[in-house]
Parts: structure tokens; sequence; C-alpha cells
């Protein structure tokens, strides 16, 4: 599953004078996708900056190729001096801003980690790239970037009808969508006030290999597999515009080279699906591909649903289509199947990141008090 860098003679040409590129939450499911793809290109070096949280690993970077070419920063964002002290020692061409507390189930449990990671530690970022670009030469001064990445769930929820784009108004409904669109308003401000060249990339639900067993896709494969009831919250009915990571990262590679900063893009998959339709999907796949007596669509089952569980997104991605040129390249089902088999090949990496984070599978968010 190892892709090239680029399709792309423009992204490619783009990174040639960029060789020092600082990655933040690389310890991740979608910065360690990013991460491979970087180091599938030969000249360039990256720094991973992650406090390697409960969902950090670094198999998949360090089983693919070129450590030589990786330095992990082990250091949290909302540590001041060691985020200072980061950005000096990567002294970035280019930084792809990842890290973030991502699961909104944890984020009704614990709102205080993700404000304290999310927006205090974007902050911390902010002001230790402001600091480190002021006194850049004006040469890399005017070709530095920062990427944002950030949720199509900074928008709330959508009814029946209509998408997302890049003029829709923030309306967050969880502590995670609220910090991260706190994050991007630091970012858009640090650009407007101080100069600070950056990007804003809004994408919707990603899915593929090495996501953390908490995530839906995930989690359904995995509780399908060892027999166990599979949870389907409120009435199954919500709906999400899934891409596959890989798709996200050509996305950022193209944001980044291409992009007018001061922009921000919306990226979505055009897939949009029923949550009922995602988990009975995963069930088909593995009725055929590890198949038991009884469909495992018997072990679907209705549970008490998440606290202001936004109806639906769905994502417009025009503007980064016609303006920037990408598209995604797999359609939901064949990466999902492609996903399915990953997991059914990794069994033992989920059984070790489950046991080191120790996270079983047990139900989150629900309000400890309700
Ligand atoms: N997963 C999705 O569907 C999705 C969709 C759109 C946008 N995003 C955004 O993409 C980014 C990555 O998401 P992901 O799914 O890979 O999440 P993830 O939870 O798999 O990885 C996040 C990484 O950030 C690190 N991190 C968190 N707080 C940190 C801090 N204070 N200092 C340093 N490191 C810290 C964690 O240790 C972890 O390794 C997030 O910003 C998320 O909001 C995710």
């Amino acid at each position: 599953m190892n892709r090239d860098f680029s399709s792309s003679s423009q992204i490619d040409s783009f990174f040639e004078n960029k060789k020092r590129i600082l990655v933040t939450g690389g310890a991740g499911f979608i910065g360690g996708c990013l991460i491979r793809r970087l180091l599938s290109n030969p000249n360039l070096h990256v720094f991973n900056l992650d406090k390697c949280g409960y969902a950090s690993d670094l198999s998949s970077i360090y089983s693919h190729q070129a450590k030589g070419r990786h330095r992990l920063l082990n250091v949290d964002l909302f540590n001041t001096e060691e985020t200072n002290a980061a950005l000096n020692e990567a002294d970035p061409d280019i930084v792809f801003h990842l890290a973030a507390e991502s699961h909104v189930d944890r984020s009704i449990d614990n709102p205080r980690n993700f404000i304290e990671s999310n927006i205090t530690g974007t902050f911390n970022l902010l002001e230790a790239i402001r600091n480190f670009w002021d006194n850049l030469p004006e040469n890399r001064k005017d070709s530095f970037r920062i990427l944002h990445i950030s949720t199509d769930e900074v928008f709330g929820s959508l009814e029946d009808s209509g998408s997302f784009n890049e003029n829709t108004p923030y309306n967050p409904s969880s502590p995670y969508a609220a910090s991260k669109a706190a994050s991007d308003h630091i970012v858009r401000a640090w650009n407007c006030t101080y100069g600070i060249p950056s990007i804003i990339t809004n994408c919707s639900n990603n899915f593929g290999p090495w996501q953390f067993p908490e995530k839906l896709i995930p989690l359904v494969i995995l509780k399908a597999l060892s027999n166990q009831e599979i949870p389907l919250y409120g009435d199954g009915k919500n709906i999400r515009d899934w891409l596959f990571v890989e798709d996200h990262i050509d996305a950022l590679l193209i944001a980044v080279s291409k992009g007018d900063i001061g922009q921000s893009y919306c990226v979505g998959g055009n897939g949009e699906r029923k949550n009922e339709d995602v988990v009975n999907s995963i069930c088909s796949l593995l009725d055929v591909k590890a198949p038991r007596d009884q469909s495992y669509a018997s072990l679907i089952k209705l549970v008490n649903d998440r606290p202001a569980h936004d109806y639906r997104y769905a994502i417009n991605s025009r503007k980064i289509s016609n303006k920037l040129g990408w598209q995604p390249k797999h359609s939901f089902d064949s990466a999902l199947s492609l996903t399915v088999d990953w997991y059914l090949n990794h069994l033992d990496w989920c059984k070790d990141i489950s046991k080191k984070s120790d996270y079983f599978g047990g139900r989150i968010g629900l309000m400890q008090s309700s």
C-alpha cells in the first residue's frame, strides 16, 4: 500500500527547495500516513512532534523505510518551552499541524484535554512559529507555509439536504468540534494579524489502515471478529462523508503546494453513508473474507445515542477540486474492502495498541453522571 510521493510535477518542484518538514501529530493515524508519504521523497527530512499519547504508534513509520530521515520530537504542545525548542531544532520549511485530541466521545468525558491540546497547543505552536518565522532570511520567510489540518465537524450538523463549503458559518456541537473551531480561528487570526503564511483544510471522516480501534470502522471490524455486539449509536441513521486517508494526504500535499495563503479548503470523499450502511457493509465484507456460521450483521445492536450527536455531514469539495485539481482516487467501497483486508492482516497490531492504551472497545462519551 506504499504510494509514490506525488503524481504532480508542481508538487514535486514545490518541495525541491523545502527539505525540512515538521509534522505535528505524526504518531497518529493521519499524521503517520502523511509521514510515510513524505519519506517516500528521498530529499525530505521529517521532524515528528508528538506527545505520544494513547492513540500514538510509530511502527507504521519504522516498519516503512528511511528511519534516518525521520526524527521523533517527543513534545507536548501544551508546553511552551518544549514547543519553542522543537521549532528551533526542526528549523522547518513547512509545518503540517495535525496534533490534536481527536475523538468526540473522549471530548465528552474529558473536555479539558481538548482545550489544552487543541486550543492552547495550537496557540503555543503559532507563537513558536511566529518567533521562528520572524527571524528567517527573506527567501525562506517567503516560501514558509503552515498547513492546519481541521475537520468538517466545526460546521455543526446538516439536515437532509445541502453541504458544507468554505463559507459555511462555524457551529460546533461537541467539545472536540469546538476546540478544533477555536484552533482554526487562531490560525486564521495569526495569518491576518502577524502575516503567518497559513492555509487550512477542513476534511470529512477519514478511514484506512493504522487507525486507532476506537473509531467506527476499526471498532466494528474488531468487535465483529471477536464475536462481540457491534454497537450502533441511536437509530443508526446519522450520515458521514467518508474519505480514504491516502486521498486526504493527496489533498494536503496539493493544498500546501498550490493553495493560496489565508485560504481554507473543504475536503470530502463524495462518500456519504448512513452509519448503519457503513456497519452493514463491513459485516458483508467480513462474511466473505472471514466467514462464520451466521452473518456478522446479527451482532449489530442499537445503543444509546451520543449526546449532541450531529445528524449529517456532507462536503462540497468544489474549491479544492476546481482551483487546485484535487480529486479522491478511491471509491468508498473499494477503500473499505482494502481497509478490512488490512485489519484482518494486522490483528496483532490491534491487540498490541489496545493493550498499550488500555482501551478494549468499551463505550465512552455517555457522560459519567447520566
Ligand atoms: N480522523 C479523522 O477522520 C479526521 C478528519 C478530519 C480532520 N482530522 C484532524 O486530523 C488530525 C489528525 O487526526 P487523527 O485521526 O490522525 O488523530 P489521532 O488521534 O490518530 O492522532 C493525533 C496525534 O496527535 C498527538 N497529539 C495530541 N495532542 C497533542 C499535543 N498536545 N502535543 C503533541 N501531540 C499531540 C497524539 O499523541 C496523536 O499521536 C487532527 O487534527 C484531527 O482533528 C481528523
